[in-house]
């Protein structure tokens, strides 16, 4: 939706994946839904590097409404949980500089069964707006799949009429992939497109390639990303070698980076690579083009993105989880014809290094570890430079 938002892949960070729907705040005070969660997110984004890094929206996902609406038909949070309400959680995220996003229901309920928006699709547009809101992810779940279509259009229209900027990031596609494709029409009103839960880098690349690359790449651009779901960097289902994965993949795809992890508590290897400037570089690319996978050899597939300034980004990734590192003749990758006569390359992942000026016979090997990624960026260097180049030293 051309609204002016999203013209880069939204970051941030959302509770689902990590706290799940946590309810129990007497038990487990510290990792339930409740307003003191955000608060304690959007404190540590902004004291450890979080917020400079580019991560800016703080999401509250399913469960936190009050089962019950209020006496006007409006959604209104659990007061035990959400003591202050939603309008002072927004008032105070904003105060550190953050934005705010909710979540809700195009159906009768949430996937976790809390109200959805079914039949209150202005009332709640208008409530979220009053409340400060910055973003919205809107489910899909207790909607009969033939009305799925109208009913995210008619929230779209009903946020646009608030005359508040919010961000739609939204499940309509994901609930109709069995049905059709992603399309235009879904650009127009969306920019949430799919949802992973967190699963091993297998089932995430395999529905990426099913039901991402595929069918829905051409129409991601500036004001709508396609979205393979959170990343779970830093938490317990991956290794660090797939954390490197997703992280350098969410970035070739042009993918939303938004965070399901508790950043107070977090191991420094996944935050540096989180936070790894040249990999959000990639992500945040002003061209705005999502890459896709470009080709496959033995073990290997190579995912690529073009950047602005003619740049391209190129991930390897091995995977075969099992045995040692593997080795690829960089040379393979597809893009390698913008290294004629020329190129300069830098390896981002496994680690940091220059490779300086290649040719188009370049032999170097790269070292990839299994389920692992060896993320490049290549800038040609072109005939005309180096014939300037010449001329001048
Ligand atoms: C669905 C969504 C998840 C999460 C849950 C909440 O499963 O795909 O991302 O929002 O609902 O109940």
């Amino acid at each position: 939706l051309d609204n002016g938002l999203a013209l880069t892949p939204t970051m941030g960070w959302l509770h689902w994946e990590r706290f799940m729907c946590n309810i129990n705040c007497d038990k487990d005070p510290d990792n339930c839904i409740s307003e003191k969660l955000y608060m304690q997110m959007a404190d540590v984004m902004v004291k450890e590097g979080w917020k400079d890094a580019g991560y800016e929206y703080v999401c509250i996902d399913d469960c936190w409404p009050s089962h019950d609406r209020d006496a006007k038909g409006r959604l209104q949070a659990d007061p035990r949980r959400f003591p202050g309400g939603i309008k002072k959680l927004a008032d105070y995220v904003h105060s550190k500089g953050l934005k705010l996003g909710i979540y809700g229901d195009v159906g009768k309920n949430t996937c976790a069964g809390y109200p959805g928006s079914l039949g209150y699709y202005e009332v709640d547009a208008q409530t979220f707006a009053d409340w400060g809101v910055d973003l919205l992810k809107f489910d899909g779940c207790y909607m009969n799949w033939t009305l799925l279509g109208e009913g995210y259009v008619n929230m779209s229209k009903a946020l646009n009429k608030t005359g508040k900027s919010i961000l739609y990031s939204c499940e309509w596609p994901l609930y109709e992939w069995p049905y059709q494709k992603v399309s235009d029409e879904h650009k127009e009103y969306l920019f949430r497109y799919n949802s992973l839960p967190d699963e091993t880098i297998r089932l995430m690349l395999c529905y990426i390639k099913e039901h991402f690359c595929t069918s829905s790449f051409p129409v991601a651009g500036p004001g709508g990303w396609n979205d393979p779901d959170m990343l779970v960097i830093g938490n317990f289902g991956l290794s660090h070698d797939q954390q490197e994965s997703q992280m350098a993949l969410w970035a070739i795809m042009a993918a939303p980076l938004l965070m399901s992890n508790d950043l107070r508590n977090i191991c420094p290897r996944s935050k540096k690579l989180l936070q790894n400037k040249l990999i959000i570089d990639i992500s945040q690319d002003s061209l705005g083009k999502q890459g896709s996978l470009t080709g496959k050899f033995d073990s290997f597939e190579i995912w690529e993105r073009p950047l602005s300034e003619k740049r391209l980004a190129a991930a390897v990734l091995n995977k075969q989880e099992i045995g040692g590192p593997r080795g690829f003749v960089i040379r393979a990758i597809p893009g390698w014809k913008m290294c004629d006569p020329k190129c300069n390359v830098t390896q981002i992942l496994p680690e940091y290094k220059e490779m300086g000026v290649q040719t188009p016979k370049s032999n170097i090997v790269l070292s990839v570890n299994p389920s692992g990624t060896a993320l490049l960026t290549i800038t040609p260097l072109s005939s005309d430079f180096t014939e300037m180049y010449k001329l001048r030293w």
